[in-house]
């Protein structure tokens, strides 16, 4: 059994990992209208895998004989002022997942609940992950700067990633 906080933590997870999708497909749409259809191929990819992560929540909370409590989502941004600017955005959004799940793992460790511990662990590494690539191409897109054939060699290769990476 769940304990009610780590069951209302992980139904406040739930709610971050699908804002997170919704986000990054606010995100690709918006990359679409700035000619940088590679980068909304990466937020597309990155939005998918954002559903993954609430669905692995879903189940764990039902798992453990929780209860799913799906709440109303806030409309994401529709302009992100440039390609430089919705990496940024997605990196602060991920560093915010972070310090989220970090809070899941503390309360997890604090009532003594192993195996959400266990479940955890594989969000702590894909936070890793996700900042690390997310803060490579803000990095890469600084480096561009204005010019238009580094950006265009950039988001040629952002739009080669593969969904679920
Ligand atoms: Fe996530
Ligand atoms: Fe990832």
């Amino acid at each position: 059994m769940l304990s009610p906080d780590v069951e209302s933590a992980m139904n406040a997870q739930i709610a971050a990992e699908l804002y997170s999708s919704h986000l990054y497909l606010a995100m690709s749409a918006y990359c679409e209208s700035i000619d940088m259809p590679g980068s909304a191929t990466w937020f597309a990819a990155q939005s998918d895998e954002e559903r993954e992560h609430a669905l692995k929540f879903v189940r764990h909370v039902v798992e453990r004989g929780g209860r799913v409590i799906l709440a109303g989502m806030e409309t994401p941004p529709v302009d992100f002022g440039s390609a430089l600017g919705t990496f940024e955005q997605a990196l602060t959004h991920e560093m915010n997942v972070t310090q989220m799940i970090d809070g899941l793992c503390g309360m997890a460790l604090q009532h003594g609940d192993y195996a959400s511990q266990v479940f955890l662990q594989w969000f702590v590494t894909e936070q890793v992950e996700e900042e690390r690539t997310a803060g490579e191409v803000v990095r890469m897109l600084q480096a561009a700067g204005a010019d238009p054939a580094a950006l265009l060699m950039l988001d040629r290769e952002l739009g080669a990633r593969r969904p679920a990476g």
